[in-house]
């Protein structure tokens, strides 16, 4: 039996993760689901904030779904964020962020796009030190790193019949590093059969306002790819409509593209939409597409017909809400 590691977290990320299971569960889907913990609450609880059996629990899963996180408040300059930790320990390279409105409406402007964002590297390395009173953070941009993402980039631009990629980058300034990235693209893409362009990151976070139709598939380096990805989200229906999949080549682990969001949390008003289509793309993952399409085609069901959350224009709490998609699941 397949089995996906669940991970609910912090703040929403237990209320979303739990709204998204109570469908999945009611889908029969014969997956073996095994729920796993980190972040803070489970610091507080246990001392660790990715215990070792989180890990084994993943090393012996498929895939995991995971919800958010809370940073710790108090600056602990050595804290590593669990996420990051785990994108690097499975070395999950890409990550695939889709930015398509789910319904016409909910869009602000005609964006269709997909970010695929370098996930191991860049600005996220974790190597700072403090020298003659200045930190020094190292910025790793490597030749491998960027082949990889672009070649990840031209498979995602594939599968959702596109025809151009991107590259946001920054050479204007970092000479050698996003240099070597754009140089590296219009190597890889030479014999895709798609079209390449490249655009430096400051005019792109403009450009998804002003022209949105241009964009189809944005290949990005780390940091870029985190801001741009939270910017194209409000442009599509907010942070709760925004999924993501953390793609490795022998695991992924996806989770939405928000965070576990205090202001909210406990107050049972999350949109749990975002992790329900990230569950969708989990699906698609282990090769469940036709379950992917039934779970997909429920949301939007859901949504068109008017049964929302407040942040979309709604009035359902989070698990209310899941009930009405898992409703229409099982009225097919
Ligand atoms: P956030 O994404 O948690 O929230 C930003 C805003 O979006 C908030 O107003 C929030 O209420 C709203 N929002 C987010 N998700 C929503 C949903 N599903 N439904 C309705 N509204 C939603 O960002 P933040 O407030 O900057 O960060 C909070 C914490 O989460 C921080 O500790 C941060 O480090 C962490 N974080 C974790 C992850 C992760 O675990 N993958 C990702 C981003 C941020
Ligand atoms: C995201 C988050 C993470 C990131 C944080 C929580 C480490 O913002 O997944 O977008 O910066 O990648
Ligand atoms: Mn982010």
């Amino acid at each position: 039996m397949t089995r996906v590691a669940v991970m609910g977290g912090d703040g929403i990320g237990p209320e979303v993760v739990d709204a998204t299971m109570h469908i999945l569960e009611q889908m029969e889907l014969g997956l073996e689901f095994v729920r796993a913990e980190m972040g803070l609450a489970c610091f507080e609880r246990t001392g660790h904030h990715l215990p070792k059996e989180t890990i084994k629990t993943l090393e012996s899963s498929r895939a995991a779904l995971f919800g958010a996180i809370t940073t710790p408040p108090r600056p602990d300059p050595d804290h590593r964020s669990p996420i990051l930790q785990l994108r690097n320990h499975f070395d999950l390279y890409a990550n695939v962020r889709p930015c398509t409105p789910l319904l016409p409406e909910l869009g602000k402007v005609d964006l269709n796009a997909v970010i695929v964002r370098e996930n191991t590297e860049g600005m996220y390395t974790g190597r700072e030190r403090e020298e003659d009173g200045a930190v020094i953070l190292e910025r790793v941009v490597s030749e491998r790193g960027c082949h990889r993402i672009v070649e990840k980039a031209i498979d995602v631009a594939r599968s959702r019949g596109m025809h151009k990629v991107t590259c946001v980058h920054k050479a204007n300034v970092l000479r050698r590093s996003d240099g070597l990235f754009r140089r590296v693209f219009y190597a890889t893409m030479e014999n895709s059969g798609l079209q390449a362009d490249d655009m430096i990151v400051d005019a792109t976070a403009a450009a998804l306002i002003s022209k949105p139709s241009v964009f189809e598939c944005i290949v990005t380096l780390n940091l870029y790819g985190d801001i741009l990805s939270d910017e194209a989200a409000a442009l599509t229906g907010g942070l709760g409509m925004a999924p993501s999949a953390n793609i490795g080549d022998s695991f992924a682990l996806f989770e939405p593209v928000h965070g576990s969001a205090p202001d909210i949390a406990g107050k049972d008003i999350a949109n749990p939409s975002a992790t329900i289509l990230t569950a969708c793309m989990l699906l698609e993952y282990v090769d469940m597409k036709d379950a992917a399409i039934d779970l997909r085609s429920a949301l939007v069901r859901t949504l068109k017909e008017g049964d929302r959350t407040r942040d979309i224009g709604g009035t359902l709490g989070t698990m209310r809400f899941a009930e009405k998609v898992a409703e229409r699941l099982t009225s097919d």
